[in-house]
């Protein structure tokens, strides 16, 4: 568990170095931290695996939209890493200028889909303040990818914004896409985002196990998670409700039990004790093939 938690704040972590990298570094250690970042996060999803295996769940193409979002971070790091790598940049782009835009557009992309990521894990970043001093921070990130023209190397002039960049006949196309990716951190920010985030594209077909230790809730009332014996919803189990085809439903199974269980787990109402956040998926989800011993 230990491995898993380190893993992500590995991750986390590693994108200052990736989104910031601001003037200051030499162009070396921007590559070297590009590569440490990678590391890292491969580490993370290799760590997760490793240590969950019900997290394979997650690499599904049934998996909630943050986990694509996490998958499409990861390909971005990636492909800023690797096509940025000297031999491959320069044989991919004949002109820096092109190899700008597209680098910067892919660190657009990759600050985004991190946030979208980690906004809805809602783990290391936990509650309304820290979600919104997260954005903040990715959108200064976002910010500092416009980098302005050294001043010696044109002659001043009293012209528009576009021409202070660095990007040459690019500047309006990643100026765009900076302000457009500024823009889609917005509506990251309300909690609702969070349950839409967890939602996947594609529904499953089956079910996955859940081992819920029933015994361990007993100091909370029924009708907390019988919602249905007193609203009228009808008297099935959790499940087979929440998982059918009903039009009342607003959001799929997995988003809602994964909101209503964790949220609880994390935020429990005075009074509740014995238990921390839930971390590991097999804390609930019984081993795939293996029932619990
Ligand atoms: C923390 C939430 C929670 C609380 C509190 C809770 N339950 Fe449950 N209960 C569940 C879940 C989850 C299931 C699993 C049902 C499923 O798989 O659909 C369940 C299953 C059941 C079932 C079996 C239903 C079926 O058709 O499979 C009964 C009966 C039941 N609970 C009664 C109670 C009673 C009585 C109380 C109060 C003493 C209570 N529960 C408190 C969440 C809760
Ligand atoms: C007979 C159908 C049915 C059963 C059984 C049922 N639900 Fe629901 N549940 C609904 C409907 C309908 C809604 C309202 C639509 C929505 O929020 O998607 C709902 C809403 C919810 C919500 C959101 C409430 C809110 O205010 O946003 C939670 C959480 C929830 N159910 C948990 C459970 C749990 C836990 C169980 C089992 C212990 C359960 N439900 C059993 C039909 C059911
Ligand atoms: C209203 C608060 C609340 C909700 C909702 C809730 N839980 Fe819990 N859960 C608890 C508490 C409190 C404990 C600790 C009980 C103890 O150990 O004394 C617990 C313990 C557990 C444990 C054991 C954890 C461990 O480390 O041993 C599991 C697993 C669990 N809950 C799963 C679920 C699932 C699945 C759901 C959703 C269907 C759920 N819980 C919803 C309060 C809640
Ligand atoms: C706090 C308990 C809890 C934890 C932790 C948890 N889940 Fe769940 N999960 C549930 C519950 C409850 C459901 C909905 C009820 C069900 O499917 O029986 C669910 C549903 C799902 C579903 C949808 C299943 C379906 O029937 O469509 C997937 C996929 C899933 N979880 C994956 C994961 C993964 C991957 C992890 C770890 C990253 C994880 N879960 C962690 C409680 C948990």
């Amino acid at each position: 568990m230990a491995s898993v938690a380190l893993c992500l704040m590995l991750c986390v972590l590693s994108v200052r170095p990736r989104s910031g990298a601001n003037q200051a570094f030499s162009l070396r250690s921007h590559e070297w931290l590009g590569w440490l970042a990678l590391a890292a996060a491969l580490l993370h999803v290799g760590c997760l695996i490793a240590t969950d295996p019900v997290v394979i769940e997650h690499l599904k193409p049934t998996a909630p939209r943050y986990e694509l979002a996490g998958m499409l971070a990861l390909g971005a790091l990636a492909f800023l890493v690797l096509a940025g790598h000297a031999p491959i940049r320069q044989r991919l782009w004949l002109r820096h200028r092109n190899f700008q835009a597209a680098h910067v557009g892919a660190a657009c992309l990759l600050v985004w889909t991190t946030a979208a990521h980690v906004v809805t894990t809602d783990r290391y970043v936990h509650g309304a303040s820290q979600r919104a001093a997260y954005l903040l921070l990715s959108a200064v990130a976002l910010l500092a990818l416009l980098r302005p023209r050294s001043s010696h190397a044109q002659v001043r002039q009293t012209r528009p914004v576009l021409a202070s960049l660095v990007f040459g006949r690019h500047s309006a196309i990643v100026l765009a896409i900076v302000l457009g990716s500024l823009g889609a951190l917005l509506p990251l920010d309300p909690s609702g985002a969070i349950v839409a985030l967890r939602e996947p594209f594609l529904r499953r077909d089956e079910r996955l196990v859940v081992d819920f230790p029933h015994d361990l809730h007993r100091a909370i009332n029924c009708i907390q998670c019988h919602h249905n014996y007193t609203d009228g919803t009808g008297g099935d189990s959790c499940v087979a409700c929440h998982r059918s085809r009903r039009t009342d439903l607003r959001v799929g199974v997995e988003a809602r039990f994964h909101t209503f269980c964790l949220g609880c787990h994390r935020d429990p109402p005075g009074g509740l004790s014995g238990h921390g956040p839930v971390t590991g998926c097999r804390s609930c989800h019984a081993p795939l093939a293996a029932g619990r011993e």
